[in-house]
């Protein structure tokens, strides 16, 4: 093996082993059940690890991750991992996470194509297009992005809320709240984008509040920048 992959198990090997040593027996307790409260549902990006940044062991949090943090509604994948998540393991919050420089929603916003993943793209395309014409109003480039990370996270978080698993679970009276959250690169901190959602009929307005809000903070910061 290289010393480089090497270097991973011994890691792997002193994290297991300090762990146990802070909390003799934590493993086999693992090894019973797994009861998270919360699903994040997140970015690959590789700076953006999901139980680190909000403190949590093992055990502590349920994770999907993909591109650009997108839900879309045929996608078995993430679909089984919400069921998983609500029906078995009753998880009680879903996060949806993106964070600021995403390179998959930097493609999305200015049509690159990269290959297999335009397909995938597209859907945070789809959000660029609804809000093309104030995102074409912010100044930077940066702005641009960064408010369209947020969009991304708000227009996810509607799809969380609309799939058969969360509407089921609202109709049957399980506690489920859907969240809106981005994550910054720059500082390690989470932001919440005030889109909090714990049932069917507030979805929509739940939505439209956040967006509102997200846009008047941009809006905003451009006054202040030209006055
Ligand atoms: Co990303």
């Amino acid at each position: 093996m290289s010393k480089a992959l090497q270097d991973l198990f011994d890691k792997n090997r002193s994290w297991a082993q300090n762990l146990e040593q802070r909390q003799p027996g934590f493993f086999s307790r693992l090894l019973e059940q797994q009861a998270p409260e919360y699903l994040w549902i997140g970015c690959s990006d590789s700076r953006v690890p999901a139980n680190e940044i909000v403190g949590l062991m093992p055990g502590d949090l349920f994770v999907h991750r993909n591109v650009a943090n997108v839900v879309v509604h045929s996608d078995l994948n993430c679909l089984s991992v919400m069921e998983f998540a609500i029906d078995l393991l009753k998880v009680r919050h879903i996060m949806v996470v993106g964070h600021y420089g995403c390179s998959g929603v930097k493609a999305a916003m200015n049509g690159v194509r990269i290959g297999i993943a335009d397909n995938w793209l597209r859907h945070v395309e789809d959000v660029r297009n609804r809000h093309q014409t104030w995102l074409d109003t912010l100044e930077s480039e940066t702005q641009r992005h960064n408010a369209l990370c947020e969009l991304n996270v708000l227009e996810q978080a509607v799809h969380v809320c609309q799939t058969s698993v969360v509407r089921e679970a609202w109709t049957r009276g399980q506690e489920v709240v859907v969240h809106g959250w981005v994550y910054g690169l720059h500082n390690g901190l989470l932001q919440d984008l005030r889109m909090t959602v714990g049932d069917a009929d507030a979805v929509q307005a739940a939505y439209q509040d956040a967006v509102a809000q997200l846009k008047a903070r941009y809006d905003r910061q451009r006054e202040l920048g030209a006055g």
